[in-house]
Parts: C-alpha cells; sequence; structure tokens
C-alpha cells in the first residue's frame, strides 16, 4: 500500500499513523519526525529546519522534497509506505507523483483525517511526544500508562516546541492556504478517501481499517 495522511495540526495521523503501519507492515514517514531527529541532533538540515518549524511556517520545498525521495528509495518502500505529512504543498504533491510516475507506480490513496479546527488547540496543547519513538499522547484523551513514560520505549515524555497556542494557530493558517488545496487536487484525481477524525482514537482506526481494506481488496 502506498498511502499519504492528510489532515490538519493535531487531526491525529501521528498517533493513526503507528497502527497503519503496523498492521499494513509498511514504513511510516513522518517529515515533522525527520526534521525533529535533526533539530535534536543540531545537524545542518535540523539548524535550517528549526527557524521555520518554531514559526509555525513551512520548511521550504526543495529541502523536504529532496529528504522524502532519498527516505522513499530505501529498500523497506518496496511494498508501500505511509507518508505522514507529505505531501504539505501542490509542489510537493506533484513532485511524489513524478517521482512514482518515473517509477510506474502511484498512490493507492490520499486518506483524509477531517477534524475541524474547533478541536484543535485543544489536543495539541494537552499532547505529549516521545522524542525516542515518536509516539504522540495526550494528558486527557490519550494519556500514557506511566505518567510521563512513552509506553512503547519508556522515555521521558515531552511537550513539542510548538505546540504553543500562538503557534499552532499560525500551523492552522498555513494549512488552510497551502495545504488544504491538496484535498481537491487528490479528489479530482480520484485518490481522496475520508475518515471522521473527530471520533475516539479506536474509532478512527476503525474506519481507516475499513477504508483501506475496500482499496486493498480492489487492488487484489
Ligand atoms: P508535523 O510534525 O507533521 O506536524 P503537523 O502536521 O502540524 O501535525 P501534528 O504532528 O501536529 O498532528 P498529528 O495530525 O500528527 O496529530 P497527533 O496524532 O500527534 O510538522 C511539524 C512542522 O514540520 C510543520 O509545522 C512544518 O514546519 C514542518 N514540516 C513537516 N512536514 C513538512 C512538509 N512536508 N513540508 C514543509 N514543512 C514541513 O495527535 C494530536 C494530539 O491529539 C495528540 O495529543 C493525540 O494523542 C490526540 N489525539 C489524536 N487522535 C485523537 C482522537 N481521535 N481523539 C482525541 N484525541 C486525539
Ligand atoms: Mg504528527
Ligand atoms: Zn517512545
Amino acid at each position: 500500500m502506498k498511502i499519504i495522511l492528510l489532515g490538519p495540526p493535531g487531526a491525529g495521523k501521528g498517533t493513526q499513523a503507528k497502527s497503519i503501519s503496523n498492521k499494513y507492515s509498511i514504513p511510516h514517514i513522518s517529515t515533522g519526525d525527520i526534521f525533529r531527529k535533526n533539530i535534536s541532533e543540531k545537524t545542518p538540515l535540523g539548524i535550517e529546519a528549526k527557524s521555520y518549524i518554531d514559526k509555525g511556517q513551512l520548511v521550504p520545498d526543495k529541502l523536504t522534497i529532496d529528504i522524502v525521495q532519498d527516505r522513499l528509495e530505501h529498500e523497506d518502500c518496496k511494498n508501500g509506505f505511509l507518508l505522514d505529512g507529505y505531501p504539505r504543498t501542490v509542489s510537493q504533491a506533484e513532485a511524489l507523483k513524478n517521482f512514482l510516475n518515473e517509477k510506474g507506480e502511484k498512490l493507492d490513496t490520499a486518506l483524509l483525517i477531517d477534524v475541524q479546527k474547533e478541536f484543535i488547540i485543544d489536543r495539541m496543547t494537552g499532547r505529549r511526544v516521545c522524542p525516542d519513538c515518536g509516539a504522540s499522547y495526550h494528558v486527557r484523551f490519550n494519556p500514557t500508562k506511566v505518567e510521563g513514560k512513552c509506553d512503547i520505549c519508556g522515555s521521558v515524555v515531552i511537550q513539542r516546541a510548538d505546540d504553543t497556542e500562538s503557534t499552532v494557530k499560525d500551523r492552522l493558517d498555513v494549512y488552510e492556504t497551502q495545504t488544504q488545496p491538496l484535498i481537491e487536487y487528490y479528489k479530482n484525481q480520484g485518490l481522496l478517501s475520508t475518515v471522521d477524525g473527530t471520533q475516539s482514537i479506536d474509532d478512527v482506526f476503525k474506519d481507516i481499517c475499513g477504508v483501506l481494506g475496500a482499496i486493498n481488496s480492489d487492488n487484489n
């Protein structure tokens, strides 16, 4: 399966990506996680990306496109992949399409996790993330089993630097102007599928499995 996840900040892309990636045995590729890892390791990429991410702006297309294309060349992407947070602009979407075309491949679906603005601030300000494995929690909606410790790897969970209320507002504006047009873009290509992201985490996953199961059986 070759899947991209669409949805506003806080829609639950990262949360659902972990489960989808396990179920379909495809790598979960999150551009946000790649940037954050580089930021914590203070690489040149991390230093450049940080200046945009801290302001809630997008990292420039050229840089982002190259990183994703390198990652998609890895052996583990042979049988598919799950992209979380990419593409985020029409040029990134076009670059992905051309990249796959050249290999005679195409996306199976662009899966939109649909969540209205009203839910977002609450979700983001209560979010805690694992700096080591990328798992995402919420102090009320999805708490860790042991307070402050990641369920998967035991590391101390932290708050993301861009999860302040004012940066979240900027990220939402950026989403609306630059990323939301991709919904129409993929709808026009007959690739869009949508799930209601305001349900419980388990119910969203059930809907996703329904959508992906139907696409998978069409392919076989
Ligand atoms: P990125 O890390 O991708 O951030 P984002 O898109 O803003 O999305 P989030 O990770 O904030 O939300 P999510 O949908 O993954 O939600 P989560 O599952 O954690 O990008 C960060 C930055 O990097 C960007 O701003 C940009 O600067 C840069 N960047 C990244 N990709 C780029 C690209 N392609 N081009 C250019 N720049 C790029 O859930 C959120 C919270 O809600 C959690 O606490 C979770 O527990 C909770 N939750 C999840 N689902 C539910 C539910 N159903 N009910 C209740 N709570 C829930
Ligand atoms: Mg995420
Ligand atoms: Zn962890």
